[in-house]
């Protein structure tokens, strides 16, 4: 089991730090070029300060929600984040079982390191929980189908179409650490081996796979005839894409700055939330990951209008801790934390939680 000491996500990243490698240590917790989104993401949060009401009957406190159509136990699922074997053998199987067992979902990226089957097959025995697929726009629109085919008779419930990467990010860290997938590992759902991709450095692969001739009126109505599944937009940071969004007829997006990867500069996620809220008028989801470390963070997320938050690295600390406990340990923290927080503001159910709950220091809004 998870050591003792470990009290908290920050005490998680810390553990993790010991055990991986540093080129994979750097690999999973980089942003791009400066950092400033990376490091963004998390601080923006402590300008919210909350609001607590108290001498409140908070006895039945519940924290479950309707997420994807299905309750789970509170509004916190885990982003689709690449290689999770290298942190851990067990890597998407082991964070599959162990949002199972916490009754939450789960996203599995394309470039996962076990088949989207796999992952799926994982949780079935312990509980049903909703699966969705990550996507990106690709070159190759045979294999982007057979994903998404596959996907979807794997049991997915959704499409998570990341739109924020038509080319990737500068890692300098990639480049400094010569950075390439260990040996041995596979990549099912592109059909590939490690060794095909190592061949790649840092960009070209990626050039060679993702397609910068994406666009809103090529994917999504082509999305649309292929498959049944729900649609929805990862990476969005404006009102105005969720105005597209909804015009697509998308059914959710998630606000994303692909946690600081990708376009180093844009604001923290929790600070552009409430205008892309507003701009969704209830008309289409918005969900938002990239900085939650702790259950206060989900709760303000959820008091600005997010109707669930998604976390990546803080799994993948989980999984170099220790497997399946490491990501059942990571849930569970912040499952108590936030469960403790809605007791503390007085909130009852997640209903409760609303713009009212969080306070005056708050420069940029909401
Ligand atoms: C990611 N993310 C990501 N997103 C995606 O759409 N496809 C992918 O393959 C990956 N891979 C990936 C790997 C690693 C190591 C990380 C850290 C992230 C982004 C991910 O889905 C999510 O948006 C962020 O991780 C959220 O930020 P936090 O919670 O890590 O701060």
């Amino acid at each position: 089991a998870p050591v003792k000491s470990i009290l908290s996500i920050n005490d998680l990243q810390l553990a993790a730090a010991k055990k991986l490698p540093t080129n994979a240590r750097e690999f999973y917790d980089s942003g791009s070029t400066d950092q400033i989104t990376v490091l963004e993401n998390t601080t923006a949060y402590r300008k919210y300060k909350l609001r607590p009401r108290v001498l409140r009957d908070v006895s039945k406190v519940d924290p479950s929600r309707h997420i994807l159509g299905q309750k789970i136990d509170f509004p916190l699922c885990i982003s689709p984040a690449r290689i999770q074997a290298m942190a851990h053998p067990d890597g998407e199987l082991a964070t599959s079982r162990a949002c199972a067992r916490r009754n939450v979902h789960m996203g599995v990226s394309s470039f996962s390191n076990y088949s989207v089957e796999e992952v799926t097959g994982a949780a079935r025995s312990i509980a049903p929980i909703v699966h969705v697929m990550q996507l990106y726009t690709m070159n190759d629109r045979a294999k982007e189908e057979r994903i998404v085919r596959r996907a979807e008779r794997a049991g997915c419930k959704a499409v998570f179409l990341t739109a924020d990467s038509p080319v990737l990010g500068v890692r300098y860290n990639e480049h400094r650490n010569d950075f390439r997938t260990p040996r041995g590992l596979s990549f099912p759902m592109l059909e590939k081996t490690s060794e095909m991709i190592r061949e790649e450095t840092h960009d070209d692969g990626f050039v060679a796979l993702n397609s910068d001739a994406h666009s809103w009126a090529r994917e999504i109505p082509w999305l649309r005839s292929i498959t049944k599944m729900e649609i929805w937009i990862k990476g969005v940071l404006t009102a105005e894409d969720v105005a597209l969004a909804r015009e697509y007829g998308c059914d959710g997006v998630i606000v994303s700055n692909h946690g600081g990867r990708q376009l180093d500069g844009t604001p923290a996620t929790i600070d552009v939330l409430p205008e892309c809220v507003k701009a969704a008028e209830g008309q289409i989801k918005v969900h938002i990951d990239g900085g939650i470390r702790s259950g206060v963070d989900i709760f303000k997320a959820l008091a600005l209008g997010a109707e669930c938050c998604w976390v990546g690295r803080p799994a993948i600390w989980g999984l170099a801790v220790d497997g399946e406990a490491g990501v059942s340990k990571m849930l569970d923290i912040l499952y108590d934390e936030f469960r403790r927080c809605m007791q503390l503001t007085g909130c009852n159910t997640i209903a409760d939680i609303r713009k009212s709950c969080l306070g005056i220091a708050q420069p940029n809004g909401p």
